[in-house]
């Protein structure tokens, strides 16, 4: 790269070229996650969208084609939540490489009562976390394959106010389910930056990065019929609130840029530029709580006694 292209800006509607590149995004078949697929779409790179409903890929997918010509848009069934599927999912990539994955996919409860995934982990901390803790493992070699390798994570506004409980981290003694997503969002950001700290230590090729979206409401979104309809009436009323925050195309962009832009290093946060809220991306600082080694090795050694996985997770 020239170095007057490393002093251009980045330009959220001029992404550079990622032609020959594969991509897979979790949950790429609404929300944010379509809204990234859609945007690396136009790079000319491969996505897969990992989605638990094959008939919600297909919709997302044609919707990306219609507005992507040309795009090359694929489909891997894929529940995050469902851990003893996860290799075998994998395998039904057929890559040899990949060049990055996001993990996007995520649950957020509003109400009691606690849930848990089929494996017998608390919803959100076992979809948002540990779901895609063990996915890692599954595709490290695919990662490792690539030239520079990527995992980007996507946290969460939400986990800045969150301390970790390690003692019950799946919210068996106290759950409250804002506070038990908030958490769940701070162990998927605490496992990026931990992730990155043991690459480094092993000298890997691959980087890890953590990105999150803002504040990003369906209200303030573009359709994209069927994936997401916004009547006139709704975008009205969310006018106010788009002071704030941003629609879901726009809370991509952090995520679309920690995947793409070739001056991002492994350990780097970034988000939008107003209040951490909404705007272009931008790298900001980590919170010293978020880069906790201590904290991330407990959660880390937990992590991997729950999903049976690797302590290395496949990077040695
Ligand atoms: N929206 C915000 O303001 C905001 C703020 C901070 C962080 N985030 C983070 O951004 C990410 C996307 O949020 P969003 O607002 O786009 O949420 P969303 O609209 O609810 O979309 C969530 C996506 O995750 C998928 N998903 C959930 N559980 C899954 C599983 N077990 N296996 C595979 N896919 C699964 C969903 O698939 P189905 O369609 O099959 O349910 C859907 O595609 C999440 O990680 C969230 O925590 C969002």
């Amino acid at each position: 790269m020239s170095s007057a292209s490393r002093c251009r800006p980045w330009n959220v509607h001029r992404l550079p070229s990622a032609e020959a590149k594969v991509f897979l995004v979790t949950g790429g078949n609404a929300g944010i996650g379509y809204f990234i697929a859609e945007q690396l779409a136009s790079t000319g790179a491969v996505v897969v969208l990992g989605s638990r409903d094959a008939a919600k890929a297909d919709a997302a997918m044609t919707s990306i084609r219609s507005r992507v010509p040309g795009a090359h848009v694929r489909h891997l069934q894929l529940d995050v939540a469902d851990l003893s599927s996860q290799k075998t999912a994998v395998e039904g990539l057929g890559l040899d490489h990949l060049d990055a994955v996001v993990h996007n996919a995520g649950v957020a409860l509003d109400n009691p009562p606690r849930r848990e995934t089929k494996d017998g982990h608390e919803l959100m901390f076992g979809t948002n976390h540990l779901g895609h803790f063990a996915l890692t493992q599954w595709l490290a070699p695919l990662l490792l394959a690539a030239p520079a390798g990527r995992i980007v994570t996507v946290g969460s506004f939400a986990a800045r106010s969150e301390r970790l409980d390690l003692r019950d981290l799946q919210s068996t003694q106290d759950y409250r389910p804002k506070r038990t997503y908030g958490r769940s969002k701070l162990a998927q950001m605490c496992f990026g930056f931990e992730l990155d700290r043991r690459l480094r230590a092993v000298g890997s090729t691959v980087r890890s990065v953590v990105a999150h979206p803002g504040g990003a409401l369906d209200s303030l979104t573009p359709s994209r019929p069927p994936v997401c309809v916004t009547t006139p009436g709704e975008r009205l009323r969310a006018l106010p609130a788009g002071l704030l925050v941003q629609g879901k195309d726009a809370g991509a962009w952090p995520v679309v840029r920690a995947v793409l832009d070739p001056e991002v290093r492994g350990g780097q946060l970034y988000g939008p530029r107003f209040f951490g809220l909404r705007g272009t991306p931008r790298r900001e600082p980590v919170p010293p709580h978020m880069a906790d080694p201590a904290v991330a090795a407990d959660l880390w050694s937990t992590s991997g006694e729950l999903t049976d996985t690797d302590a290395h997770l496949g990077f040695r």
